[in-house]
């Protein structure tokens, strides 16, 4: 060591330079583990911060300011299940656009109801009714329109998916009076669509926007011949799971259109890219 230091000292000396020895110093101490709290609080603030960059920038293309700043709306959004963000957005700007369009607003098939407060969040500083339709007795049997297409929880059939994703209606109670969102401003309409759209007392008489999430073509099909009766020009909407999971969803979509549009065209669809979700947006005209 001391003949290496020599060696230094003689090479530095010839270029003029000396070696000189500061006062010794640790090494800057790491920073402590971070919390998983703490993780948690950086991914949040995180998914806001892209929220808000990509609210602005939808806001820009559409030319108006369709979304609001709200601060619930992040939160919400990460607690989707089964909804991407982005079909979410969809969600969103749909109820953006219907907001000056006279009529209730729908979700059919609720589940667990996280995408319902995602909607009612959104309604809260409008008068519009928020309609939830679902028997809370999961998938029905399907029918010959329903193929598997994706095997979305490896069950090998689709005859398996009967009764999965049942879920109690008390949980979207709670998750309504969560966001406290008054029980004066929703109806859950309970039971079979099929059946509930003939027996049920308080169903909307005028649709500005609805959400279809049945996943099978008969309670899809169902409701959008229901929708077509009450929906005024400019209303949206959005039906879940277009070309996925099962194949009843299209078939349902693409008969229910090539009737409604068979003398002159009635409603526009769009399809966005699948990298956004597998949906459909269909417009009233
Ligand atoms: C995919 S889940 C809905 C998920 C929910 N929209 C969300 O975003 O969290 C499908 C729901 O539709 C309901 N459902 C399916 N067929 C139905 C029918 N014929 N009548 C009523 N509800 C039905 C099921 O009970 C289930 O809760």
């Amino acid at each position: 060591m001391q003949l290496g230091k020599k060696v230094i000292e003689r090479i530095l000396a010839q270029g003029g330079y000396q070696l000189i020895r500061t006062k010794q110093t640790s090494l800057p101490k790491r920073p402590a583990a971070v919390s998983p709290d703490v993780q948690r609080d950086f991914v949040f603030k995180n998914f806001e911060n892209l929220a808000a960059a990509y609210e602005y920038a939808l806001n820009q293309i559409e030319g108006c300011e369709l979304l609001t700043p709200n601060a619930m709306r992040p939160r919400l959004l990460t607690r989707l299940l089964g909804t991407p963000p982005s079909e979410a957005y969809y969600i969103l700007t749909a109820l953006g656009k219907t907001k000056w369009v006279e009529g209730d607003v729908c979700e059919f098939g609720v589940a667990q109801g996280e995408t319902s407060a995602l909607i009612a969040n959104e309604l809260a500083s409008t008068s519009k009714h928020l309609h939830l339709f679902d028997s809370f007795e999961g998938l029905p049997a399907p029918t010959p329109q329903d193929q598997l297409k994706d095997d979305i929880f490896s069950l090998g059939s689709i005859e398996a998916y009967t009764g999965t994703m049942m879920t109690p209606m008390d949980a979207v109670l709670e998750r309504l009076a969560a966001i406290s969102f008054p029980a004066t401003r929703f109806t859950i309409h309970r039971g079979f669509i099929e059946q509930t759209l003939r027996q049920s007392q308080n169903l909307p008489t005028q649709v500005a926007c609805a959400y279809v999430d049945f996943d099978f073509y008969e309670p899809i099909k169902t409701a959008l011949n229901f929708l077509d009766t009450v929906m005024p020009r400019g209303a949206i909407v959005i039906v879940d799971d277009y070309d996925f999971f099962s194949t009843g969803a299209k078939t349902a979509v693409d008969e229910f259109l090539a009737q409604a549009n068979a003398v002159a065209p009635r409603y526009e669809m769009h399809v966005p890219d699948t990298r956004l979700g597998y949906f459909c947006v269909l417009t009233k005209l």
